[in-house]
């Protein structure tokens, strides 16, 4: 099988000269849950920003055999959905609804498949009530499901979660696994929350200071209290 992502030897610095990402080398198959972890400033969400080009570094990263480069950006951001750590980056319009309907509706949809595409995955975070509010007015917990359905609703081939379970209520995190675990596309989540990693993603790819330094089945690095303990994680 092809991958559906890989990075070759890529390496990025933010314009103040901070070098956050260095060398990283990555296969993903279709379909595997993958979990990224590591510390706070490990690189985590840099990663994530390159899979759908926001943020741009040497080296190389195809997505479905198509290497990532301006003339391609559309297409790729169509097959990568990726969910930010902070939903008020995610969240600009006026009401969820709109807000969870952009996405389809760029991708060309008709209305009536638009509205059924928001109307699932408002169900599918449990805010079905919410399509008239408007998102700066909800709580980040609240914030974070939209932004979420904001993703789902344009059914992209690869989900792209920076801490997803980050701020929602023991109920909502739970709900929010199930959810994954049922949905069959690619995922590659930035998390700290060790439970969902153990129950969601069998594979897990830990980063150190933008490098990777272990890379293979998340029970295995969980159980690696050597490593984890080196990595900032216990
Ligand atoms: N805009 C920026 N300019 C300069 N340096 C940055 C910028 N954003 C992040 N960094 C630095 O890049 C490194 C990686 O940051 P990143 O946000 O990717 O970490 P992370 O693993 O997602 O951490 P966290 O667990 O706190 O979310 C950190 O050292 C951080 O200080
Ligand atoms: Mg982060």
């Amino acid at each position: 099988m092809e991958p559906v992502i890989e990075i070759s030897n890529l390496s990025f610095s933010y314009p103040d000269g901070k070098q956050a990402l260095e060398g990283i080398n990555l296969l993903v198959q279709p379909g595997e849950k993958i979990a990224l972890v590591g510390a706070n400033g490990a690189g985590k969400s840099t990663l994530l920003y390159h899979l759908n080009g926001i943020f741009t570094g040497s080296g190389m990263i195809r997505v479905n055999q198509l290497e990532l480069n301006k003339n391609n950006l559309p297409r790729v951001r169509a097959m990568v959905g990726l969910v930010f750590q902070n939903p008020d980056d995610q969240l600009f319009s006026p009401t969820v609804y709109e807000d969870v309907a952009y996405g389809p509706t760029y991708q060309g949809l008709d209305p009536h498949t638009v509205r059924e595409k928001v109307a699932l995955a408002l169900k599918a975070v449990h805010m079905e009530d919410y399509a008239q509010r408007n998102p700066y007015h909800l709580s980040s917990g609240e914030k974070k499901k939209i932004a979420i359905a904001t993703v789902l609703s344009m059914q992209p081939q690869i989900l792209a979660f920076d801490e997803p379970t980050a701020g929602l209520d023991p109920r909502a995190r739970r709900e929010l696994i199930d959810l994954l675990l049922e949905l069959q596309q690619t995922m590659i989540i930035a998390t700290h929350d060790m439970n969902m990693v153990e129950q969601l993603t069998p594979r897990t790819i830990l980063l150190n200071h933008g490098k990777i330094v272990a890379d293979g089945p998340s029970l295995d690095i969980l159980r690696n209290d050597r490593l984890l303990m080196t990595n900032g994680l216990i």
